[in-house]
C-alpha cells in the first residue's frame, strides 16, 4: 500500500502537466484566421534623386527608352501612404525589383516586399510578387501575396493595383491588398 500513494500522485502530477499544457496550447495558438482588405498608395518618382520614391535601374541592356524593356532590372524603394496626396500620411514603403520578362509584352516581373511602418500593422510586412503590365492609367491587374511577416505570418492573399494619377516624373497607383493571415 506505500507504494501506491507515490504512483497515485504521480498520475495526479501528470494529468496537472496535460491539462496545463493543453491550456497552453490554446493560448498560444489563436487559430483566429485573420482577413483583412487594406487600401493605401504607391508613390512612384520615376526620374527623381534621392532618398525618397525612387527607381533605380540596375542593368539596362537595351538603349529603349522603355522601362520594361526584355531583360531589363530595375530596383526601386518606393513610399506607400494613406492617400493619392503627395503630403498624405506615410504608412510604410514598396522595395523591390523588377525585370523586363516578356519578349512579345511590354510587362515586367515583379518581386517585392510591403514593410508597413505606421498604424496597427507597423513592423510587420508581406511579400509578393506577380507581372506589372504596361498598361493605360485605370488599367486593373493583380499580383499575389505569397507570404509575410509579424502580424502578417502565413499571409496569403492578392494585390490589386491600378495607376491612378502619372506625371512625367512620378507614377500613383491604388493598392487594395486582402489577406489571409493567421
Ligand atoms: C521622404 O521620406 C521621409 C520619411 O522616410 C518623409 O518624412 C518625407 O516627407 C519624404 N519626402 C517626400 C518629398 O516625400
Ligand atoms: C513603428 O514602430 C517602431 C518600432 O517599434 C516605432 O519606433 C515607431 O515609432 C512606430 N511608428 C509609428 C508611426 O507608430
Ligand atoms: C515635366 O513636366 C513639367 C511640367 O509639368 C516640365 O516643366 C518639365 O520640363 C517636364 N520634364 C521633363 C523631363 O519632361
Amino acid at each position: 500500500m506505500a507504494s501506491s500513494a507515490p504512483s497515485s500522485s504521480l498520475l495526479l502530477l501528470l494529468l496537472l502537466l496535460i491539462v496545463l499544457l493543453a491550456a497552453a496550447a490554446t493560448a498560444s495558438s489563436p487559430n483566429r484566421n485573420g482577413y483583412v482588405h487594406l487600401r493605401f498608395y504607391n508613390h512612384e518618382r520615376i526620374l527623381g534623386s534621392g532618398p525618397n520614391a525612387t527607381v533605380v535601374y540596375s542593368v539596362h541592356r537595351t538603349s529603349s527608352s522603355s522601362v520594361s524593356g526584355f531583360g531589363n532590372v530595375y530596383v526601386y524603394d518606393n513610399l506607400l501612404r494613406a492617400g493619392v496626396e503627395t503630403d498624405s500620411p506615410i504608412i510604410g514603403r514598396n522595395q523591390g525589383m523588377g525585370v523586363g520578362s516578356s519578349m512579345a509584352e511590354n510587362s515586367g516581373l515583379t518581386n517585392f516586399q510591403l514593410v508597413f511602418t505606421a498604424g496597427e500593422y507597423n513592423g510587420s510586412s508581406l511579400a509578393l510578387q506577380g507581372l506589372f503590365p504596361v498598361a493605360p492609367l485605370g488599367t486593373l491587374f493583380e499580383r499575389a501575396i505569397t507570404g509575410g511577416t509579424g502580424k502578417f505570418r502565413l499571409a496569403r492573399g492578392y494585390l490589386l493595383t491600378s495607376e491612378v494619377h502619372a506625371t512625367n516624373t512620378t507614377l500613383t497607383g491604388q493598392l487594395d491588398a486582402y489577406i489571409s493571415f493567421r
